[in-house]
């Protein structure tokens, strides 16, 4: 049997996108696996999960400064991830930036997903962006993490319609049905070794 590659995942709460990672991890010939959950927050949706399903987790304190992480926790993180031999991690609802040795460790081995079609709509709350834009498409994108905001080369993009009623609720709900499905995908590729990046462009074998 072929050796799944080891992921990481950091999330800070509900964790349906980590759930979800963790599904497909399940499914016959997957090819990557969930050596570990790390959050920020002790009382992330995420934990809960992990505890329940045997997935190693771990809290790690990122500092008081909202939206950032201390280069101790970069340093904490990074050493989690390294010594259970994880290759790539997978920020899904991580509210922080990632910089420092996590992010230098993990330099194009680091995915995430934001719920907009990037580049239009970073940081928080796309979902509201786009509906207070006035767009008629949006969705989500699995792009990989650089050391701007949501600024790396993009992987998946999947798009669902604005409606005329939507709310900020209901368009993030549709939009996170595709998260469900993209993230899994993303890493199914990028695990399968399907994935070259050349600049910002990046080239999925088998695709036209
Ligand atoms: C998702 O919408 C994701 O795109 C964004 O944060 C949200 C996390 O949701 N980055 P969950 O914790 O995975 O349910």
């Amino acid at each position: 049997m072929e050796e799944k590659m080891k992921i990481a995942v950091i999330a800070s709460g509900r964790g349906s996108n980590f759930i979800a990672l963790a599904k497909a991890c399940r499914e016959d010939g997957y090819p990557a696996e969930i050596a570990l959950l790390i959050t920020d927050n002790p009382e992330a949706g995420a934990l809960a999960f992990a505890r329940d399903n045997g997935i190693e987790s771990f809290v790690v304190d990122c500092g008081s400064r909202r939206g950032s992480m201390s280069p101790e926790s970069s340093e904490k993180m990074r050493r989690l991830c390294t010594e259970r031999g994880v290759e790539l991690v997978c920020l899904a609802g991580f509210m922080r930036i990632v910089k420092g040795s996590l992010l230098d460790e993990y330099a194009g081995r680091m995915l995430n997903i934001h719920p907009a079609l990037l580049p239009s709509f970073k940081g928080l709350h796309g979902q509201k962006q786009a509906l207070d834009y006035g767009v008629k498409v949006s969705g989500c994108t699995v792009h990989f993490v650089d050391a701007g905001v949501d600024t790396g080369p993009i992987i998946i993009q999947k798009v669902v319609p604005v409606m005329r009623d939507d709310t900020e609720e209901s368009l993030s709900a549709r939009i996170l049905v595709e998260e469900h499905k993209a993230y899994p995908e993303a890493v199914r590729l990028y695990a399968g070794g399907k994935i070259n990046i050349e600049g910002r462009r990046v080239l999925i074998s088998d695709e036209h």
